[in-house]
């Protein structure tokens, strides 16, 4: 099953990829986690990838194209896998479609902007797994600690109001159009594309997917 998540910066994306991932088996592709670790090997463009991500913007599609093309190859990928940030401009879903990359599922999450606030700025993660914490709504066993090796959490550095600002006009400029791109796809019976309520707690959520993975399994 090859499945896209859509939705703004904090609506529980890179949540629920970890949920599906872990059940259903399908490797979870995060090119923000990608383009984050491209940051820490401090490479040339590591160093352009970090200016344009602390400040909001997004990466060149050429860059996304050579981490999608590299990724999607591997071994693991065979049988499908889930993308959880891409694609994110128009260009990005047309390259999909160019490269007859058949997409299942499109999953747009949807949460109001002030509940979008409160998660970024409470949000925790454990860089090497991408582990994702929330100081309220998903608290590490202990303050500022990975549950599972211990290791510190961060917050990411464009976890921030002023940056969030920038991700969010992006969001509205480069990939709402995503949507109206997929609705048609729907229309055109080439994929299933649902709407999510990203406000419902995660559990609500998990069991609204497994639900809607039961359906797209029998049909
Ligand atoms: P990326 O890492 O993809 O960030 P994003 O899209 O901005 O999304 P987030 O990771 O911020 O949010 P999320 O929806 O995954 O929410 P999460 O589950 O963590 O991209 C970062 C940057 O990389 C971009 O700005 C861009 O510069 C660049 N980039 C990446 N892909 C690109 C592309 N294709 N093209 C160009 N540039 C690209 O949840 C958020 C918080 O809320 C967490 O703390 C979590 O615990 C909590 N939470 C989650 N769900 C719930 C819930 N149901 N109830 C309560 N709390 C919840």
């Amino acid at each position: 099953m090859k499945i896209i998540l859509l939705g703004a910066p904090g609506t529980g994306k890179g949540t629920q990829a970890k949920y599906i991932s872990v059940k259903y088996h399908i490797p979870h592709i995060s090119t923000g986690d990608m383009l984050r670790k491209e940051i820490d090997k401090k490479t040339n463009l590591g160093k352009i990838i970090k200016s344009s991500i602390s400040k909001g913007k997004l990466i060149s599609d050429d860059i996304l194209f050579l981490l999608i093309k590299s990724r999607i190859k591997k071994k693991d990928c065979k049988n499908g896998f889930l993308l959880d940030g891409f694609p994110r401009t128009l260009c990005q879903a047309i390259y999909l479609k160019n490269k007859n990359i058949k997409i299942n599922i499109v999953l747009n999450f949807i949460v109001p902007k002030n509940i979008l606030i409160q998660r970024i700025v409470g949000r925790m993660i454990h860089i090497s797994s991408g582990r994702i914490y929330h100081t309220q709504f998903n608290p590490p066993k202990k303050k500022g600690i990975d549950d599972v090796t211990g290791e510190p959490l961060i917050r990411r550095k464009d976890d921030n109001v002023i940056s969030l600002k920038y991700r969010l006009l992006e969001y509205r400029k480069k990939t709402v159009p995503l949507i109206k791109f997929y609705i048609k796809e729907k229309k055109l019976k080439n994929l299933n594309y649902y709407e999510i309520d990203g406000c419902k707690n995660s559990k609500e959520i998990n069991n609204l997917l497994d639900k809607l993975f039961f359906e797209n399994k029998k049909n």
